[in-house]
């Protein structure tokens, strides 16, 4: 939900904005903007629209400036307009200010402002903020970094702010609470972001700032203090990042590209933490919390979108193997509700971006009840990670593409592996399964692999079906969650309104949507449900339905049933079942090329949600 950059140094902080705005983007890309401060002076430029947008509104204008912010919006507050894009000025001018997040109580502040004669060119949040900040500024004759203090003292929300006041131009304040807001630190240069990647190739050392912090930057260095005014010590940590992770590296968009890694990057969610020479796994992240694991009287696990159909996966993993009840709820559910908690149930969040308002909030819930929170995040730093009691990472490396794919399939491994780490050490699984199993998910990469071989296939299904206006798709067991997932993928990128439902679920109500024109996805590789799913192919048949049936190589007797089929290599347990969420990645994203939409950043969505 926006993203935003800044820079202060001795560089030109034109193309490190506008490059850092491009790794932004996923974000979101309803608008783009760019202040910069030159000889002291300001220049703002913004425009409805992409960066790319933005780089040809600004053209030959001035670019000057060794100081400056850039802003890439998902529209909260006011439609996607130019006068809505970021940076917002304040009335008269003494403010510039780029915000990530909700002003919850803008529309008093506001009305207050107005009876002190201000008065508002757009109709976001951000533009009240920055007119409290001048208010504060001018009539309390306090410096500009104590205006903005004091201004979000009185702010209910969320942000990530980076201010520039122009009577002070030598200085960048940021703030955060509850939006990410990550400082780069260079050599008398310092960059901040939504996260570290528009500044990567500068500096590998960075501060996350804490919730409620303040920072103010000049070329001389960093100071930084919570908004009570306490000093704060920053921690300076190391990031390792590989640039070409952010690359497109030859592929077409980055989805594409996300799709085809996941032999390398589920190789890179195992490095480490499976023992090949002694078949054992070790999540070195759980260690100090297993007695309270082991003890654990249930699992909740949250999250949203696709993270919580990893969940639904998670939830078959830890009832066969850890033999632990569970419960998967959305996080923006839960948060609302009262749930009964307490200390001896383990929560787990589950997020990709480690950012989602909501799943951020079911986990103070959950802390505040006294229950053990732990974390599964892709982004290394990201705020859940740091909220959480323990955890365990997925590294999958950066996944730039909207919809998710990779980081799917490495929840569900690190899902799997702390099911099983859990499950041996409750003596729950026998050593020769244990075993067995453990070559399962060795073997998932290398079955992944020889599923992507079969992309060329999807593709000619894919332009069979491109016009369909409806898809179903159905699974049983564990299978259920990647028909979901599998909907997911298809609706978000291609905007073809498609269903998931439990196989058994289809007669109690979408059966009625069945004719010769619907195409119905069945995931019917072989496992304990395999002749239910033969009956509820008949029943789909029965009514001239187009059945495109995901099984294993050498399935016969789907094969000769279904439309099409679309093979996937044999297993034997649910770990294995994982490889059947890729075809279905594949056929949604070359019906998505295929109907011209964009693929990595589909309409209205975007991949870091840190609004409620
Ligand atoms: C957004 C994205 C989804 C993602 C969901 C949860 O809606 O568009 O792709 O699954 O947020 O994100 P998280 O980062 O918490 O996994």
């Amino acid at each position: 939900m926006c993203g935003i950059v800044g820079y202060i140094g001795s560089q030109q902080a034109y193309p490190i904005l506008i490059n850092g705005l491009k790794r932004l983007e996923y974000r979101g890309y309803d608008s783009a903007g760019i202040a910069l401060v030159d000889n002291q002076k300001p220049n703002i430029y913004k425009i409805k629209g992409k960066v790319s947008d933005l780089e040809n509104f600004i053209g030959n204008n001035s670019k000057a400036g060794t100081i400056g912010i850039g802003h890439t919006r998902w529209a909260t507050h006011g439609v996607p307009n130019d006068i809505n894009a970021h940076p917002h000025k304040s009335m008269n001018g003494k403010f510039i200010i780029i915000h990530n997040g909700i002003i919850e109580n803008f529309s008093v502040l506001k009305q207050k402002l107005i009876k002190r004669g201000y008065s508002f060119k757009s109709e976001t949040d951000t533009e009240v903020l920055a007119d409290l900040i001048e208010y504060i500024y001018e009539f309390g004759h306090v410096s500009a970094t104590d205006a903005v203090r004091f201004a979000l003292s009185k702010v209910q929300g969320a942000y990530g702010l980076a201010v520039l006041c122009t009577e002070e131009p030598d200085k960048l304040i940021a703030a955060r609470k509850s939006s990410p807001l990550v400082i780069g630190i260079g050599e008398n240069e310092y960059f901040i972001a939504s996260d570290a990647t528009p500044f990567i190739e500068y500096t590998d050392k960075v501060v996350y700032l804490d919730n409620e912090n303040l920072a103010v930057l000049t070329t001389e260095g960093i100071s930084i203090k919570t908004i009570k005014n306490d000093e704060v010590n920053p921690e300076v940590q190391k990031i390792d990042f590989d640039f070409d992770e952010i690359e497109k590296g030859g592929f077409k968009h980055f989805m594409l590209k996300e799709i085809f890694e996941q032999p390398k990057s589920l190789n890179d969610t195992m490095r480490g933490r499976i023992d090949l020479a002694h078949h054992t796994i070790t999540l070195g992240g759980l260690m100090g919390v297993m007695p309270r694991i082991m003890n654990a009287r249930r699992i909740i696990i949250v999250g949203c979108g696709t993270s919580w159909h990893a969940g639904l996966m998670g939830e078959y993993l830890f009832e066969e193997y850890a033999r632990i009840p569970v419960e998967v709820e959305y996080a923006s559910e839960f948060r609302y509700r009262d749930p009964i908690i307490n200390s001896e149930d383990v929560v787990i969040a589950i997020s990709q971006s480690g950012e989602t308002a909501d799943t951020l909030a079911a986990i103070q819930v959950a802390k505040q009840k006294g229950a053990l929170v732990l974390g599964i995040c892709n982004v290394v730093g990201s705020s859940i990670s740091r909220e959480t009691d323990a955890g365990v990472y997925t590294h999958a490396g950066p996944e730039i593409g909207v919809a998710s794919t990779k980081a799917f399939t490495a929840q569900v491994l690190v899902l799997a592996m702390m099911a099983l780490f859990i499950g041996r050490a409750k003596y729950n699984i026998k050593p020769e399964h244990y075993q067995e199993l453990i070559d399962e998910l060795i073997s998932v990469p290398e079955k992944i692999e020889e599923v992507l071989k079969t992309s060329e296939s999807v593709e000619k299904l894919a332009e069979l079906y491109k016009n369909s206006p409806n898809f179903i798709y159905l699974g049983r067991g564990c299978y259920y969650p990647i028909a979901l997932e599998g909907a997911l993928k298809l609706k978000e990128i291609s905007y073809i309104h498609a269903i998931g439902y439990p196989a058994a679920e289809m007669k109690h109500g979408p059966i009625a949507l069945i004719d010769d024109k619907m195409p119905v996805v069945v995931i019917a590789a072989q496992d304990k449900g395999y002749d239910k799913i033969v009956n509820n192919i008949q029943e789909v048949k029965a009514r001239k339905g187009i059945i495109i049936a995901i099984v294993n190589t050498g399935d016969v007797v789907i094969s000769k049933m279904a439309d099409h089929v679309l093979e996937v290599p044999k297993y034997k347990t649910a770990i294995g079942a994982l490889i059947t969420a890729i075809p279905l990645q594949l056929l949604s994203y070359y019906i998505a090329v295929l109907r011209g939409c964009n693929v990595d950043q589909p309409r209205n969505l975007a991949k870091s949600v840190t609004v409620e």
